[in-house]
């Protein structure tokens, strides 16, 4: 279908029918053009929380429109591509995890939002990356933590917080695939430049980096820091806002092991969602999220004590 016609029907649909476009950084450029906002989970979910639309359209991946959902239980949560899932949240199956809190009965669960509602509502809090550490220093020093899924950001956090973490064996496969031997070649032809990482990366990739942080949190520290140029270690979609954002400034996405000519990292589950998914989702209202009530008000609990600490 032709672009024009495509940006031109979701803006009238939108319109009629008080829908509002949430998309996170790692979406496809059209979809990031056409949203009304674009954040890190973080923000999506408080805008998630906060909206008067009556239908919220979720470009993203399925856990975040599933949150979206756990937030809103009387609007419409719609997703342009119902199988866009994410290796986290699909890495950690509840019947799995389930007996993994048995075999830690006094530990309590902290689950990144990357994970599914079964997840959540088997969570005592969860977090983002950008409010990760603070909510593990929220914890009183003497209580023992489970963190789920990830495991590189457990152990980022377990160094940020000098905490001990009994950690489930998940894993990003964008973040996973940076090379750490082809960052050190193109940061030794650009000494200057300044690395910035998102925590899913693994550690010898952290401790490379200058900045470590979520997707806005990069975006920030690349807006503010007088480098003129950076390698960024996360997923290449976020090069789009900031290429607007800093347009003096030299963006390079950090190299992966793929030997490939494009060599950045992209998430297949993200980029699922095209324009024109975008436009029959809110044309036919679905893929719709349906969460059951009973699942619903469990996930919800671990959710608002994370907003609330936010
Ligand atoms: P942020 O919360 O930093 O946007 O990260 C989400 C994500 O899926 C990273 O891979
Ligand atoms: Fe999941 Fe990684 Fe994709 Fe983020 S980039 S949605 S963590 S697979």
């Amino acid at each position: 279908m032709n672009k024009n016609f495509l940006v031109q029907e979701i803006i009238r649909l939108k319109k009629e029918k008080n829908a509002v476009i949430l998309a996170h950084y790692y979406q496809d450029d059209n979809i990031q053009e056409i949203a009304d906002f674009i954040g890190d989970s973080l923000e999506l979910a408080k805008k998630a929380q906060n909206t008067n639309a009556d239908i919220i359209v979720f470009a993203g991946v399925h856990f975040m429109a599933e949150t979206a959902k756990i937030l809103n239980p009387n609007k419409k949560v719609i997703l342009p591509d119902w199988n866009a899932g994410c290796s986290l949240a699909d890495g950690c199956p509840p019947e799995d995890f389930k007996l993994f809190k048995e075999q830690h009965p006094d530990h309590i669960v902290v689950t990144y939002i990357n994970c599914s509602a079964e997840i959540k509502a088997m969570s005592d809090l969860v977090c983002t990356s950008a409010n990760a550490k603070k909510i593990i220093e929220s914890i009183p020093a003497e209580q023992k933590i489970i963190f789920a899924p990830d495991e590189n950001l457990g152990k980022y956090l377990q160094k940020e917080t000098k905490r001990e973490l009994v950690l489930w064996k998940g894993s990003c496969v964008v973040h996973e695939a940076f090379s750490l031997d082809k960052l050190i070649e193109i940061y030794n032809k650009n000494p200057t430049a300044k690395i910035a990482a998102h925590p899913e990366s693994e550690s010898h990739i952290l401790k490379a980096a200058h900045f470590i942080g979520s997707t806005s949190g990069i975006i920030n520290f690349i807006k503010t820091d007088p480098a003129a140029v950076f390698i960024v270690a996360t997923e290449a979609g976020i090069l789009h806002e900031l290429t607007k954002a800093v347009p003096d400034k030299t963006l390079i996405p950090a190299p992966t092991t793929e030997d490939n000519s494009c060599a950045c990292s992209e998430c297949a589950f993200m980029k699922m969602n095209t324009l024109e998914k975008l436009y029959l989702c809110l044309k036919n209202e679905r893929p719709e999220m349906l969460i059951k009530d009973e699942l619903r008000i469990e996930a919800l609990k671990p959710i608002k004590r994370m907003l609330e600490l936010s």
